[in-house]
């Protein structure tokens, strides 16, 4: 990938390139979590966007993307929403930094990956991490590590229209081989936890159903958060998120107001709960215990949360009841991408070979499978 994006920059530029990449990410458990102020376990893979970029003499923006044959131009006076969306995940990122007041020249850039795009890796958080690490590293901005992150959740608010939280540019920018990091998404605190998964691995099942997170679900399941919250505030002031609030408030607060609001808000409580216990279990190699609380994630997903699909929840229903799958559930937002599955190692072989089989046949769709090996954050190559 490094050699062929770098001979890419080279044709179409006549210059010398600087390496940069940035990872997908997967999630253990805590979904839903990250823009209601708790906890997620994400961990950063081997897979990911790899850009070839340099400086300009000019103010041009130039930009390529190579598994889409696709290029882009604008100047640093002009930059704005483009009417596809790659760029914007690029430009959007060139334009918090010039609303946070950074100063910065035009630049050629190229872009590759290796990571399936819509498929809940996260690959636009990649994109963005990577872009402002090169930004700021061509342009000498000298921006921390978190800010970069803040900047780079930002772009994907106001340029590619998703309200997310920060889980995906966190764990892109921070991730540490063989680690999850558990993150306190209100107060940014965080701590690596080794993934040791005995004589288990990770693997990914991608329904191959595209989700596309930006049409409204993700956003309105964020107003009903944010509804949530404002009810129990009439009672209890001190509620600014869902992370402080109690099943004991929904009770009083919400139940009787709106029963959709209610399983949301519940679905949350009970995720950042599960997610703390979750975490010991890893850390104290419980891996079964692990395993049931990723099925009763999926459970609340798909029908307290309804952010599941039918692809999704065959996945999963699929393994329940296999003793060498320890845990399945669907990973990121929602509505199609993969399902996480922890899967003894010598049964996963026969499992894909079965499930690729009865996946097809049941839905018209081709399964794609990934066994996942962790990886670094964002860097310089
Ligand atoms: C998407 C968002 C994240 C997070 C997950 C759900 O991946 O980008 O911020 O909310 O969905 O956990």
């Amino acid at each position: 990938m490094t050699a062929t994006i770098k001979q890419a920059y080279q044709q179409i530029f006549n210059d010398e390139p600087v390496l940069f990449f940035s990872p997908g990410r997967i999630n253990i458990i805590g979904e839903h979590t990250d823009y209601n102020g708790g906890f997620v376990l994400p961990a950063a893979i081997d897979k990911g966007i790899y850009l070839a970029v340099n400086k300009r003499t000019d103010t041009t923006i130039e930009l390529y993307a190579a598994s889409f044959n696709e290029s882009y131009s604008c100047t640093t006076q002009t930059v704005a929403k483009a009417n596809k969306q790659w760029p914007n995940y690029i430009l959007g990122v060139v334009n918090e930094l010039q609303q946070a007041g950074y100063e910065i020249g035009g630049f050629n850039l190229v872009m590759d990956g290796d990571l399936p795009i819509g498929a809940g890796l996260s690959s636009s958080a990649a994109v963005e991490c990577a872009t402002i690490f090169a930004l700021n590293d061509l342009f000498a901005l000298n921006i921390s590590k978190q800010k970069m992150v803040q900047l780079a959740q930002k772009a994907e608010h106001n340029f590619a229209g998703v309200l997310c939280g920060i889980m995906d540019q966190f764990a892109s920018m921070f991730g540490k081989k063989g680690h999850a990091i558990k993150l306190d998404c209100r107060s940014l605190a965080y701590e690596y936890v080794p993934l040791q998964l005995h004589d288990a691995k990770i693997v990914l099942l991608n329904t191959s159903v595209k989700h596309t997170l930006a049409s409204t679900a993700y956003n309105t399941r964020r107003n009903e958060c944010a509804q949530g919250v404002q009810w129990i505030q009439e009672k209890y002031p001190a509620v600014n998120l869902l992370r402080d609030a109690t099943i004991e408030m929904l009770d009083v607060c919400v139940k009787e107001k709106d029963s959709t609001v209610d399983n949301r808000c519940r679905f949350v409580v009970q995720e950042i709960d599960r997610l703390l216990q979750g975490c010991e279990d890893l850390k104290q190699g419980r891996l079964a215990a692990l395993g049931k609380k990723m099925f009763a994630t999926h459970d609340g997903l798909s029908h307290s949360y309804e952010v599941s699909c039918k692809e999704l929840d065959f996945l999963v229903d699929a393994v329940r009841d296999n003793p060498n799958v320890i845990g399945a559930r669907m990973m990121g937002g929602g509505f199609g991408g993969c399902t996480i599955n922890l899967v003894k190692e010598n049964a996963i072989e026969a499992l894909i070979a079965w499930l690729s089989n009865s996946y097809q046949q049941a839905t018209g769709l081709k399964l794609e499978t990934y066994i996942v090996q962790t990886g670094d954050g964002t860097r310089r190559l």
